[in-house]
């Protein structure tokens, strides 16, 4: 019965989500948009939703849906009202009995606190908030110029109807935090080396078409209340590790999607071929099966993803401010690795700079703080993950092969 609460009190859309995800990956906006329109009245048909504008069409006979629309672009409470008149005409309507495949939303499924802007609580600065009385059903209608998102990844941006879905709960909240790289590990050019996450409360190995289910579902949780959901992993070149500038989010050295089920709660990606010379940040990516973000119960929480930074070749190494500065930087940044991860992969992917164990040895001290606090500081490369873009333009000659 928590579920059905949860449903009905959190059913949102996520236009402007669908925008920023259409870009990591790129190439499988298949459709045109006369694809997508083709397909919207099959598909919101089996949703039941959005097919609720059908109805609303039917039943109210008055273009409800188009003046809703006008409505709310001139006036909120015109919009409410008249999403009023035709929710209550919706649940008027035949009744299948089968809430999942019917065309009327379920009056047990209205969230009522949808129809308060929240300014009744006033603080410097807030804005009211959108509202409701019949869950947004029909919201898309609002933005006519706009396709459905219809399980595409529609680079130029879409409206997408389908509901939230179950938030997970603060308690399954999911976090990850990389292993190997850690902060400030140097790599050789070229160097294979296999990304280890380990991840935690999120169910991993589910993930749906990409191509044809991209946030065409609710999010959903398992038997534990862990989101149901994947992990993806995505390098970007930044300038150096104290760069500031926002990076550019369609540009990305290596991209994959962690698609397997965790093994001993730690996920993995190979990136074959290594990286040429260069600073770069790695981030996870933590989704629910339709490769939406995930959503938790609480607003104020840890980072579900982790960022850390990290070097190829001496050079880039040389800034590095986990590990010393100058030639010790690499060496520094392997031993660091190292004594923070524990793990064999570490002191492999450690590699060249392994075998400069006399600096190592003598870098370990300073580097020893850093891997010390290899969570905080995996935290604080959250934050300045905002920096970033690359200067020069990198090549991206692993993108294509590591689309999801
Ligand atoms: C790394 O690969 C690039 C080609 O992608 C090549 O130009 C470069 O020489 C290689 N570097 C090393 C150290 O093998």
């Amino acid at each position: 019965m928590k579920f059905t609460h949860s449903l009905s009190g959190l059913v949102f859309f996520l236009p402007l989500l669908a925008q920023v995800n259409a870009s990591p990956f790129g190439g499988f906006n298949n459709g045109g948009f006369g694809g997508n329109f083709g397909g919207k009245a099959g598909n919101n048909a089996g949703k039941g939703g959005a097919a609720a504008a059908k109805s609303t069409d039917a039943a109210a006979s008055t273009a409800a849906a188009n003046t809703a629309a006008a409505a709310a672009a001139s006036s909120a409470a015109a919009a409410t009202s008249v999403a009023s008149a035709a929710a209550s005409t919706a649940s008027a309507a035949a009744d299948s009995g089968d809430a999942q495949s019917s065309l009327t939303l379920d009056p047990s499924v209205i969230a009522t606190g949808f129809e308060n802007n929240g300014q009744d609580v006033p603080e410097a600065g807030q804005v009211a908030s959108l509202t409701s009385s019949n869950n947004f059903i029909n919201f898309c209608a609002t933005v006519p110029n706009l396709p459905i998102t219809n399980g595409q990844q529609i680079k130029t941006g879409s409206c997408n109807p389908a509901p939230m879905g179950i938030i997970a709960a603060q308690t399954n909240m999911p976090s990850s935090k990389f292993s190997v790289p850690v902060n400030g590990q140097n790599f050789g050019q070229n160097q294979s080396f296999t990304i280890t996450m380990a991840i935690q409360n999120l169910d991993t190995g589910f993930f749906v078409n990409a191509n044809e289910n991209y946030f065409s579902a609710p999010q959903q949780v398992g038997s534990s209340g862990n989101i149901q959901g994947h992990s993806h992993v995505v390098i970007e070149q930044v300038k150096s590790f104290t760069d500031t500038t926002p990076t550019d989010p369609t540009k990305f050295a290596f991209f994959k999607g962690l698609n397997a089920a965790a093994v001993g709660g730690v996920l993995t990606a190979d990136v074959t071929d290594g990286l040429l010379d260069g600073v770069y940040r790695l981030a996870s990516i933590n989704t629910a099966a339709n490769h939406q973000p995930a959503l938790v119960a609480v607003a104020q929480h840890g980072a579900m993803d982790d960022m850390v930074y990290f070097s190829v070749g001496n050079a880039a190494a040389a800034g590095n401010p986990f590990g010393g500065s100058g030639a010790a930087a690499s060496a520094a940044g392997a031993a660091a690795s190292a004594s923070a991860a524990g793990a064999g992969t570490a002191a492999s992917a450690a590699g060249a700079a392994a075998s400069t164990s006399a600096a190592a040895a003598g870098a370990a001290k300073s580097a020893a703080p850093p891997a010390a606090k290899g969570g905080n500081q995996g935290n604080k490369g959250g934050n300045n993950a905002q920096g970033g873009r690359g200067g020069k333009p990198f090549k991206l000659r692993r993108e294509s092969k590591n689309r999801l």
